[in-house]
């Protein structure tokens, strides 16, 4: 029997100035099932997901829900028609509590203009728990974490008992264990009946949650297939419209001096005795459940954090750095994993987003800025990166998600450190555009950088590591050469077993 679904999405078109973002896409979803939603950076998969839910209005095509055709007036219209969504980027209010931003629009009243506080304070309780989320429900969101933050917006969506939930890549922020949880609840939302739209970039979460998979490229429908029918090599020439012959191009290091050590290094309970030195020429992989103080220890070299304990040696002369400005100046740089909250200023352009770190580098004769400089370096890094924007002009939180996050590592790339401290650097970027970072990284080491580099990614890190360090709970459980290292051994150290 063909399974009939509760959402079609039929030759879906919508063009902004300059862009045709959709040309005619198809979607389906179906109860009880959740369909993956996949493409490259900009392929449109947000655009059509807001069309979905009311954010944009379709050029042409139609939508069916249930096989009736339904006009979508607006984010309300699509909440009461049963859809909600989970938005890439995060769209709570900060200075509200988590109860005000889970209700807000559907507020419980006692009487007639009276808020029932209570009862709302009360049934986020409920909502928090189910989660296992232990917190207050009148903290401030903007006191929470960008994964905390995550989990409210998706706590949020699937507190309204929606039909058709889309989540648009939800575990960016997350870690292992909250992602767990968050799949735990998508497979309770399935047997409930739910239809879910999933958009990722990881393919191990494409295979684990998901039923089926529609591929869309640049705008264009490529194709909807049951999962069980595709492998991932087939996805990806879906996706990329190419085979990606090696994923991850690993180039020999050719090893220089030291260029940044660290001994004994301790920041109270969360760093303990951290020892170890970094080449030029080298990219160090830092491996470790999230957690385990790798993070931290990059924000310490860097300066937001102070050390209680040990020295820093840079180029072997020893170094206090006390601030992220001392950091820079002695050739230190740091790609945050925050990249949510941190590093863009959304209204301004593609070009002055790349530059503004780095208006040193352009300063010209009586303090002009050297504009062709400015441009030559915006276009060959738009280039290098595949960042798809339609100019340099175009206003940053007109690209997508992951085009914004091209155009952050862009930024740190260009200001060229000695050593660069760079965090969780593909999440949320495509599988193409991966592959063109794991180049730059190597172009980088083999320009005598040093790069440390902290992923969850274990293929990545195995991919393109010519050393492995290991963390667990604040210490180095363990170093692997490049030849040493697998999985298992990785996974190992991480759990803290270390004989
Ligand atoms: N408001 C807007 N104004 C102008 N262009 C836009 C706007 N929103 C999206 N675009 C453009 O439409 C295209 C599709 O973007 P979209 O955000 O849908 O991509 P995506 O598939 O979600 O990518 P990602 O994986 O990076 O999140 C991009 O070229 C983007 O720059
Ligand atoms: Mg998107």
């Amino acid at each position: 029997m063909i399974k009939q679904p509760i959402l079609e999405m039929i030759n879906i078109k919508k063009s902004f100035p300059g862009v045709k973002a959709l040309k005619g896409v198809n979607l389906r979803a179906y109860s009880g099932e959740v369909m993956a939603l996949l493409g490259e950076n900009g392929a449109g998969k947000s655009t059509l997901m807001k069309i979905l839910s009311g954010v944009y209005k379709k050029d042409e095509g139609s939508i069916k829900i249930n096989g009736k055709e339904v006009e979508i007036q607006g984010i309300k219209h699509a909440e009461e028609l049963g859809v909600s969504i989970i938005h890439q980027e995060l769209s709570l209010l900060s200075n509200l509590t988590i109860y005000e931003n889970l209700f807000l629009g559907h507020e419980i009243t006692s009487s007639m203009f009276k808020l029932n506080k209570n009862e709302m304070i009360k049934r986020t309780e409920e909502l928090l728990k189910k989660f296992d989320f232990n917190i207050s429900p009148k903290t401030l969101v903007k006191e929470l974490t960008v994964g905390e933050m995550q989990m409210i917006e998706i706590i949020k969506a699937t507190s309204k008992n929606s039909k058709i939930i889309v989540m648009d890549e939800p575990t960016t922020a997350l870690t292992d264990v909250e992602t767990k949880k968050l799949f735990e609840i998508i497979r309770q939302l399935k047997e409930q009946g739910v239809a879910i739209i999933y958009i990722s970039h990881r393919m191990e979460e494409i295979y684990e949650i998901c039923d089926r998979v529609t591929v869309l490229r640049d705008g264009e429908f490529i194709g909807e297939e049951l999962l069980s029918n595709v492998d991932k090599e087939k996805l990806i020439s879906m996706m990329v419209g190419r085979k990606l012959e090696e994923q991850f191009p690993y180039r020999k290091a050719n090893l220089g001096d030291i260029a940044l050590e660290v001994n004994n290094v301790c920041m109270g309970k969360k760093l303990k005795d951290i020892s170890f030195k970094l080449r030029k020429g080298e990219i160090l992989g830092i491996a470790g459940l999230m957690g385990s103080g790798r993070t931290e220890l990059a924000k310490l070299i860097f300066g937001e954090y102070k050390k209680t304990g040990g020295e820093i040696f840079v180029e072997g002369k020893k170094v206090e750095i006390r601030s992220p400005k001392d950091a820079i100046e002695s050739g230190i740089a740091y790609l945050s994993e925050d990249r949510k909250k941190e590093g863009l200023v959304l209204n301004l352009t593609v070009l002055h987003n790349m530059s503004l770190a780095n208006l040193k580098r352009y300063e010209g004769r009586g303090f002009r800025i050297n504009k062709e400089m400015e441009l030559r370096d915006c276009e060959e890094y738009t280039k290098k990166l595949s960042i798809k924007t339609s100019s340099p002009y175009q206003i940053i939180k007109n690209l997508s998600g992951g085009n914004q996050q091209k155009v952050i590592l862009a930024k740190w790339l260009l200001n060229s450190p000695n050593i660069l401290i760079i965090d969780e650097p593909t999440r949320g970027i495509d599988v193409g555009a991966k592959k063109e970072i794991y180049e730059l990284l190597n172009e980088l080491k083999a320009q005598g950088k040093a790069i440390m580099m902290i992923s969850s990614d274990m293929e990545e890190i195995l991919g393109i590591s010519d050393r492995i360090i290991v963390m667990h709970e604040g210490k180095i459980s363990g170093e692997l050469t490049r030849e040493e290292a697998n999985q298992e051994t990785i996974m190992k150290y991480a759990v803290g077993i270390t004989n």
